[in-house]
């Protein structure tokens, strides 16, 4: 038994928990999830897994995401994603949904589904339904030859290494980095970005590791931030576009590690309910970090703010007017909007992870949670 714990002791590499461990090798797992696919002098992404279903993937009707949990949410990036850059309708289904839904899917739809293990019941049963009606099924998986890489048609390895702890961190960051070079490569074929943007998106892509490794090298503000917010009740997590996705992954990280009631929402849907609990007691993580969404975050953040809430600003350098607005803020480097959700969820992982640890929960095997759910 002894021996045991020591090995966990050496596979934590000096990190206390599994998941933080997990959190700074994102830098490491980005690198390799890019490694040989991107190249940013020509403006070209090559994905071995998908190179012979590209006519069907570009001749596709609509792409239909299935996922649960962390997946399902980097599927919603991904639907953000796919839209702005190929021009192609994206639903995100839950797994669990699609596969009790009326079936409308068919020949001429193309179905990603999206899991770090690569074995979840309800996400396998949607691929097979997908399958079985002749829609091509592609993955994006980690773990290699896993039921769900063997049974989608094609797909897309995220490379991210495995991951012990229950809460997904790397494999988040690792899906969303496969889904922009899939939506960056798709658009080239279908000719939505030319070859110019794909030079800028892929250039800016590259640098995403070491803008991570920025963040991650000063934790301070994020951990003064755990230490005030500990003991609250309740969190709301507000983002719009691109960062909507990531104020849900974020309220997701704070209930699964930490036992806190958190919720995310999109900032201006805030209006029409959430609102209502916003008091002095609450505290408010807004992701402001998108240029084309800026002036509406503002004001949201006003809206918050006349009401007392207590705001935790995720946002950029230079951001003074979220700034002066915000109480507490956790800033992330510059990139292309699209890109955000790769640099704006770290900070809020850090901060489930913080609050997590101050109120002594076991962060790597969080009550009632398992890390992959094989049974529907
Ligand atoms: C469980 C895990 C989550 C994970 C979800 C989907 O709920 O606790 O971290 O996001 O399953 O798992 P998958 O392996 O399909 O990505």
């Amino acid at each position: 038994h002894e021996l045991a714990l020591s090995l966990e002791e050496i596979e934590k590499g000096g990190y206390d928990h599994f998941m933080l461990k997990e959190i700074f090798e994102q830098p490491k797992a980005l690198s390799d999830c890019l490694r040989g696919r991107i190249n940013a002098e020509e403006g070209t992404v090559t994905l071995g897994g998908i190179e012979g279903i590209m006519d069907q993937l570009v001749n596709a009707r609509r792409i239909i995401i299935a996922a649960c949990g962390t997946s399902w949410h980097s599927g919603l990036v991904g639907e953000y994603l796919f839209e702005y850059l190929a021009k192609v309708p994206v639903e995100v289904e839950y797994a669990s949904e699609f596969r009790y839904k009326e079936q409308l899917i068919g020949e001429g739809d193309v179905m990603i589904v999206i899991s770090q293990s690569g074995e979840t019941a309800d996400t396998l049963a949607a691929l097979r339904e997908a399958k079985s009606r002749g829609a091509l099924v592609l993955g994006v998986v980690n773990v290699v030859g896993s039921t769900i890489a063997r049974e989608t048609d094609a797909g897309v390895y995220i490379h991210a290494g495995p991951e012990i702890g229950v809460a997904s961190t790397k494999a988040f960051t690792a899906q969303v980095t496969v889904l922009t070079m899939m939506a960056i490569k798709l658009g080239l074929y279908k000719k939505t970005i030319d070859n110019k943007e794909a030079k800028k998106l892929i250039g800016e892509l590259a640098q995403i590791p070491a803008k991570i490794e920025e963040i991650l090298e000063s934790t301070d503000e994020i951990k003064e931030i755990s230490n005030l917010f500990s003991y609250a009740p309740n969190f709301l997590y507000l983002g719009r576009s691109y960062s909507f996705p990531v104020a849900l992954e974020g309220a997701l990280k704070l209930k699964e590690i930490s036992y806190i009631h958190a919720e995310g929402y999109p900032a201006a849907e805030m209006k029409h309910g959430p609102i209502a609990l916003i008091d002095e007691m609450m505290p408010v993580v807004v992701i402001a970090a998108t240029q084309h969404t800026n002036d509406k975050m503002i004001s949201n953040i006003e809206e918050v703010r006349a009401r007392k809430g207590r705001i935790i600003a995720i946002t950029n350098p230079g951001n003074e007017e979220v700034e002066d607005l915000a109480e507490f803020k956790s800033i992330v480097p510059e990139t292309m909007d699209v890109l955000s959700p790769l640099l704006t969820v770290i900070p809020l992982q850090l901060l489930s992870y913080y609050i997590a640890v101050n109120r002594g929960c076991n962060v790597d095997q969080p009550r009632n949670l398992a890390k992959s759910v094989t049974v529907e």
